[in-house]
């Protein structure tokens, strides 16, 4: 459907409306590689807008929180066929995509979006997003054990960072444990294989936070849209 080429730019989060039209009239905007400079140019998805050369993603920037399942790739496309998240989103005409990863065999909270500046933030070690893990380990861990890794443990050869650890239950009889972790990087496989490193491997892992989001009543293979306060924070707006 064809939009007035300033609500596209805002809708894109380049700039306000009026900001947007002020850009259009003083030549800032190219449509289909022609300056435009007057207002009313409605422009179609597939025309392509640029703002000071920089092409603008006229799409619509959305936002989901997903409760992964377990049994579910992390990627758009999987070469063996096997269910991957995007088949979740069926409904949704944005080109959206996860930011960072969760294990196949690992279920929770994965955010979706086609908002490559937030994914970028989001994934970007510097901001340090925290991220809250339940995981069913292999015996119960000893205070020793939840202290190294609160305090780093070595995994690649490299001391993870300090992370948070709690022992939720434990089952001697069983011989198994539920471990609540928090970190904040995000290397390959870390939190199997910080359990691991512990003596503790993990049988069943589930990702409960993100940020400032959580799964509240959501469902495996539900997601919601985020709400606009929850967007701003994620952005460090507030
Ligand atoms: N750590 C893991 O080991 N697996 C995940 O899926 C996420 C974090």
């Amino acid at each position: 459907m064809a939009e007035r080429l300033q609500k596209v730019m805002a809708e894109a989060g380049i700039a306000s409306r009026r900001k947007s039209e002020v850009l259009i009239t003083s030549g800032h905007v190219k449509v289909n590689g022609k300056t435009v400079t007057t207002l009313g140019v409605k422009v179609e998805p597939s025309d392509h807008v640029e703002v000071d050369g920089v092409p603008l993603n006229a799409e619509k920037l959305v936002y989901y929180l997903f409760y992964k399942p377990r049994g579910v790739v992390t990627t758009v496309h999987d070469e063996k066929g096997r269910k991957t998240v995007l088949d979740f989103f069926e409904d949704v005409p944005e080109r959206i995509y996860p930011v960072g990863r969760l294990d196949y065999d690992t279920s929770g909270l994965l955010i979706m979006t086609n908002d490559g500046a937030l994914a970028n933030r989001l994934t970007h070690p510097k901001y340090e997003v925290k991220k809250t893990y339940l995981a069913k380990v292999e015996g119960v861990p000893t205070n020793a054990d939840l202290k190294q890794l609160r305090l780093g443990v070595e995994i690649d050869g490299r001391k993870t960072a300090p992370a948070k650890s709690n022992l939720l239950d434990s089952d001697h009889k069983k011989n198994n444990a539920l471990v609540q972790l928090t970190i904040h990087e995000g290397h390959n496989h870390q939190v199997k294989k910080m359990l691991a490193a512990v003596g503790h491997p993990v049988t069943k892992l589930k990702r409960e936070r993100y940020g400032v989001l959580d799964l509240q009543s959501l469902q495996p293979g539900e997601y919601r849209k985020l709400k606009p306060i929850e967007i701003s924070k994620l952005k460090g707006e507030r």
